[in-house]
This record gives structure tokens, C-alpha cells and sequence, in this order.
């Protein structure tokens, strides 16, 4: 027996990587592997909310019932959430976004040449942080992945970015985080309150993460 609990709300998800054309052939791009964000996306849709799924290039079948808008760049996901986001009450950016792109992508393929090359890369837009500057009621929910000073960087990544909360996660922890089935994540607040969740399935950590996002609405609609 599923809880219906979402039911008349809309919630944008973003997942996967993004990829950064240099040429026509090859891109920058990350491991990321979709399934935290592809999570969220069913447990929202099962729990009865309005879903749009934003997803990079990714290995995983649309999920039944949820509106899915693919897109390869970031330049391409800002555009996407941004739109879909306009009536949404919650935004959950799951997605790892390449932080660069190249400043003149060729529109040929590069030929090889002996020596080496150097690649003038330019700051992609910061779609969260976008997002933190126009808030509103919106809940907005970051993912970080950190290799050190975690809870730190995470709640000053949420202060800057005026994210509701940020979910922590480590990329060196066996069997979660990139790819695998399982998260262990450290939900952490701007002011830097923090707790440890337990490894969990991600289908499990995206059920913990919409309760969490329930109350922060809940909160700020009696506000
Ligand atoms: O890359 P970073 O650690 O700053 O990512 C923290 C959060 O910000 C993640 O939720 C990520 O999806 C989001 N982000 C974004 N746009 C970017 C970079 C990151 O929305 N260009």
C-alpha cells in the first residue's frame, strides 16, 4: 500500500551526466550513472506526483507515467529544468553536471597532431544555484559528492546555492554512489546541521529524501 502523499504537486528531477562536445566526436563527461535520480522519479510518480525527469545520456529505461525530457549538455539541462521547473514545487537536481564546456566546440573532428593541445574551457550556468535566486515556496534539493571536508562544503554548497538541503555522498564508498545500486548519504542543512542516513538501496534513499522534502513544503506553505 503506497502512500499517495504527493499527490498535487510537481516535482522536476534531474539525473545522469552531461555531456560537453569538443568536436562532433568526443565530449567531457563523468560516470554518473542515473539511477539516484531515476529513483526519485518512480518513488515521486508512485506516491502520485506530477514527475518531470530531466536525464544526460544515460543507460535506463523511462520510467512508465513520468513526463522524460533527455538532453546531452548542461547549457541544454539548465534550459530544460528551468522551463519544467516554472510550476513545480520541488526540484531534486540529482544530475552531475559538467562543470565546463568548451569555449569554441569545432564543428569538424579535430585531426591528430604530434604535439599538445591545450582546450580553452568556459564555467557552465549553475542550474541549482539559478534556481536559488528566483525560490519562492519551492523546495530545492542538491546532491554533492565530496572526497574530503564533506559536511562543510556540502552546507556551504546549500548556503550558496539557497538549497533547502544538499545529500552528501562520497565517490570511494564499495557499492555506492556512481553506478552501484546502494547510496550512503549524510543529509546536510545550510547551517551545517547534519545526519548519517544508512546505506540504503537508492530507491530507499529517494523515499527518505521526498519525506524530507514533504516537510520542508509542509513548512514553508504554513509560513
Ligand atoms: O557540482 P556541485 O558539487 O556544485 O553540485 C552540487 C549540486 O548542484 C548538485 O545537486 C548538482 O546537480 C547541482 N549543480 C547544478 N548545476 C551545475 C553544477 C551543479 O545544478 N552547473
Amino acid at each position: 500500500q503506497v502512500k499517495r502523499d504527493l499527490a498535487g504537486l510537481k516535482l522536476v528531477v534531474s539525473a545522469g551526466p552531461t555531456r560537453e562536445y569538443l568536436d562532433p566526436v568526443r565530449f567531457i563527461s563523468n560516470p554518473s550513472s542515473g539511477k539516484m535520480g531515476y529513483a526519485v522519479a518512480i518513488e515521486a510518480q508512485a506516491r502520485g506526483a506530477e514527475v518531470v525527469l530531466v536525464s544526460g545520456p544515460v543507460n535506463l529505461p523511462d520510467p512508465p507515467g513520468v513526463q522524460v525530457v533527455k538532453v546531452e549538455s548542461a547549457v541544454q539541462m539548465y534550459g530544460a529544468v528551468l522551463e519544467a521547473a516554472r510550476d513545480a514545487q520541488m526540484v531534486v537536481m540529482t544530475a552531475a553536471v559538467a562543470d565546463y564546456r568548451a569555449a569554441e566546440p569545432k564543428s569538424e573532428k579535430e585531426a591528430k597532431t604530434a604535439g599538445e593541445v591545450s582546450i580553452q574551457l568556459v564555467p557552465n550556468p549553475d542550474i541549482l544555484a539559478a534556481l536559488g535566486r528566483e525560490k519562492g515556496q519551492r523546495v530545492l534539493i542538491g546532491f554533492a559528492m565530496e572526497t574530503h571536508a564533506g559536511v562543510e562544503r556540502a552546507a556551504g554548497k546549500a548556503q550558496r546555492k539557497n538549497a533547502d538541503f544538499i545529500l552528501l555522498n562520497y565517490p570511494t564508498q564499495e557499492g555506492t554512489a556512481f553506478g552501484g545500486d546502494d547510496n550512503q548519504v549524510t543529509l546536510v542543512r545550510p547551517d551545517g546541521q547534519h545526519e548519517a542516513w544508512p546505506r540504503l538501496s537508492k530507491r530507499e534513499v529517494a523515499a527518505r529524501l521526498l519525506d524530507e522534502a514533504l516537510k520542508v513544503y509542509m513548512r514553508h506553505s504554513v509560513a
